[in-house]
């Protein structure tokens, strides 16, 4: 058998190899064994709905889903167990459940635990006398602000996409007005059946709004692929983005921004990096896409998960930065939040260096593109509006104000990020879930109070706003 030794590779398969290794973690040699063993593993076919990129789960105190009523409809199949927990999540969030279970739903699940979670009745039957004096199905369909269907069987959506109505939760869906998502569950067969292809399309022309399903293992031993329903907790947040009412004034706006540290390698497994968690970046992020925005977020390397709506391009170095955020032009607006790297190893070596007798001496530094400036100071595509933020140690406004000048920016946000502001306990300012901020302009400077990152995000994203929406653009 050929071996291969990645030494004898070409420059630029290793330098991809190199990357891709970081960014996973893993050795070059460990990461070139488990692209190999990917690459002989058998090809899942690819969905032809649109799936959810990301998924950002919401917290249960911010109540996201208050007053809304939610009819669930859940059909007969195994994941119908995982509606309970469905509901529980719903309502954590403020919503009501009115369930309707089909009668091959409640082989799966008892009407009595659905019931008990949801706190309601549980409508199961067309023809029932007590439900249908006030013709109950048509009640059922209007009331809720969303019919949610899930799991949607294989059959449900044959009936649904064939406009039948012979039992209660197809009745339902034949009789609403308000939108409708489904959650599909069913054998990857089922899925992939020329049937069930057909009635995907007719739903989706229809209108209809999919959320899975996933790719994995199936109840069924040994069988895998596209047809596991979405968890609870991506259904819940594709039910908060369809029923998110709030004004959008920045629909229709473009920003590009950056977010996180930068990794800059010295060799195979070391890198230059800073503490910069990404959380400030990602809550503006996520608090622009609220307000409607078209949000591109060039990513450094963070744990986070993505932001809801949210285009995120993930890069590690700063050189990988500046070129994404040049291709991302032209834009409304920029904002700069990352942690970039000032500078650079010279040199990266393409081996992992080894502990040697008398140690090394230095690691030669160069200085890395200043992608505020790039940007700030752009001859013909400047976007509009131009933010970056300082993270500064001493000296926090005339540092700031030096920045704003030099770099051709219209805010910088300078934030003190030194442990002994007492900001963000353990973790301070980098890598805590609080911030001090002073928004300085060329006028004047202003000193917010301390805050969340999140509300922090929100202030801001309303300023991007009132400048993008006051100002013909
Ligand atoms: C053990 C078992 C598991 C099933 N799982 C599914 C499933 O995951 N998805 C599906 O579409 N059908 C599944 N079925 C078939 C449905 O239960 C069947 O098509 C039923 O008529 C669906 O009724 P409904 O759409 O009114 O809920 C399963 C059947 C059995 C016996």
């Amino acid at each position: 058998m050929a071996s291969i030794t990645i030494r004898n590779l070409d420059p630029e398969i290793k330098e991809a190899l190199r990357k891709r290794a970081a960014h996973n973690g893993r050795s070059m040699e460990e990461e070139a064994r488990h692209y190999f063993a990917q690459m002989a593993a058998p090809l899942a076919p690819l969905p032809e709905t649109p799936v959810a990129a990301s998924v950002t789960v919401s917290d249960p105190s911010s109540q996201t889903l208050a007053g809304k009523r939610i009819c669930l409809i859940i059909g007969g199949g195994i994941a119908a167990y995982k509606c309970l927990d469905l509901i529980r999540r719903l309502r954590e969030r403020g919503a009501s459940v009115r369930p309707v279970m089909t009668n091959a739903a409640t082989e799966f699940v008892t009407e009595l635990s659905v019931g008990a979670i949801a706190n309601d009745i549980v409508f199961s039957e067309l023809f029932d006398r007590e439900a249908e004096h006030d013709v109950g199905h048509i009640r059922l369909s209007r009331e809720a602000d969303l019919i949610v269907v899930a799991p949607a069987t294989a059959d449900l959506m044959g009936k649904m996409s064939h406009g039948l109505a012979n039992d209660l939760a197809s009745t339902v869906l034949m009789a609403t007005d308000k939108p409708v998502l489904i959650a599909p569950a069913m054998n990857p067969k089922m899925w992939d059946h020329p049937a069930t292809r057909r009635n995907r399309k007719t739903l989706q022309d229809d209108g209809i709004h999919f959320i899975g399903p996933r790719a994995g293992e199936m109840a069924e031993s040994g069988e895998a692929g596209y047809g596991r329903m979405a968890e609870p907790l991506e259904i819940v947040s594709a039910i908060e983005q369809l029923l998110d009412d709030r004004p959008k004034p920045l629909a229709g706006k473009k920003i590009i921004m950056t977010s996180g540290p930068t990794h800059e390698p010295i060799d195979p497994v070391r890198y230059i990096a800073n503490r910069s968690s990404g959380k400030q970046g990602y809550a503006i992020a996520s608090a622009l896409a609220d307000l409607g925005a078209d949000v591109y977020l060039v990513s450094g390397p963070t744990n986070l998960s993505r932001p809801h709506g949210v285009n995120v391009v993930d890069v590690e170095t700063a050189r990988e930065m500046h070129d994404a955020v040049h291709q991302l032009l032209p834009a409304d607006a920029a904002i700069f939040v990352a942690a970039v790297a000032d500078y650079r190893a010279a040199s990266e070596a393409d081996e992992k260096i080894k502990k040697e007798k008398g140690g090394i001496n230095a690691i030669a530094l160069t200085e890395n593109p200043d992608i505020l400036a790039s940007i700030g100071n752009h001859k013909t595509k400047r976007p509009h509006l131009v933010i970056g933020f300082a993270a500064e140690t001493q000296d926090l406004i005339k540092h700031g104000a030096s920045k704003l000048k030099r770099k051709g920016a219209d805010y910088i946000v300078a934030n003190d990020v030194s442990p002994d502001t007492g900001i963000g306990g353990n973790t301070g300012v980098m890598g805590g879930d609080r911030n001090r901020v002073t928004l300085i302009t060329k006028k004047k400077n202003d000193a917010w109070p301390e805050m969340s990152k999140k509300q922090v995000a929100q202030e801001l994203a309303a300023l991007v706003a009132r400048q993008l929406v006051t100002t013909k653009v």
